[in-house]
């Protein structure tokens, strides 16, 4: 199934081309909190959809957007890895303690390492305003904020994705993308986000074979 859009989208399977770029000495900067929580797959795959919406999305600022996914969850390695899995991702998991410590710890982080690469005063504001409640804040208060929470949740749907989060949630994979169509998709906050989203499920659903499989 492919939803019509009124926007260009691209839907082709996520991918980077591998040239320089000139969030490299940030990446470079977070390696340590990368090592949490599968965030050096999490992070490089959302921050790959965060860049595909800002296509679909130019009225945003996208360094804004570009630079608080790729931080967002770097708070994750200062909460202890035990707690995580127990609290993070069971029971009542989006309001758990956990959500709310790796933001904050995010919001630190990003307060640590952007002034020594030249970021100002207000653009680091803006970055940890949309980092502090990525997970727990209800709302979504502007472009950025959307696209942001968007791409964390577009690489659920790859076969990338479904791998790593079934396991954190104790699910099957069908089980898993069952719950990404029924509850994820309608999350979704762009149009753009829900093309991409739909793609990547029918692909993964069929690569994976869950419908046999389940
Ligand atoms: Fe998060
Ligand atoms: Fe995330």
């Amino acid at each position: 199934m492919t939803v019509p859009t009124t926007i260009a989208v691209d839907t082709t399977p996520i991918h980077a081309d591998g040239a320089a770029s000139d969030l490299d000495p940030l990446w470079r900067s977070i390696v340590t909190e990368s090592r949490a929580r599968s965030n050096d797959i999490h992070l490089p795959i959302s921050f790959a959809f965060a860049e595909r919406l800002c296509d679909a999305y130019p009225e945003a600022d996208a360094l804004v957007v570009r630079v608080a996914i790729l931080l967002h969850d770097t708070g994750w390695a200062r909460v202890d890895e035990n707690r995580i899995l127990d609290e993070g991702f069971s029971g009542d998991w989006r309001k758990a303690d956990v959500r709310f410590e790796h933001e904050r710890h995010g919001c630190e982080i990003a307060r640590e390492v952007l002034p020594g690469l030249g970021y100002d005063d207000a653009f680091i504001e803006r970055v940890t305003r949309i980092i502090d409640g990525h997970d727990t804040r209800p709302e979504s208060y502007s472009i950025e904020d959307s696209l942001v929470r968007d791409a964390d949740r577009l690489w659920r749907f790859t076969p990338t994705g479904i791998a790593l989060a079934s396991g954190w949630f104790k699910l099957t994979p069908a089980e898993y993308t069952a719950r990404l169509r029924a509850e994820i998709v309608p999350e979704l906050l762009t149009e753009a986000a829900v093309a991409m989203a739909l793609a990547d499920l029918e692909r993964s659903e069929a690569l994976l074979k869950t419908e046999l499989l389940s």
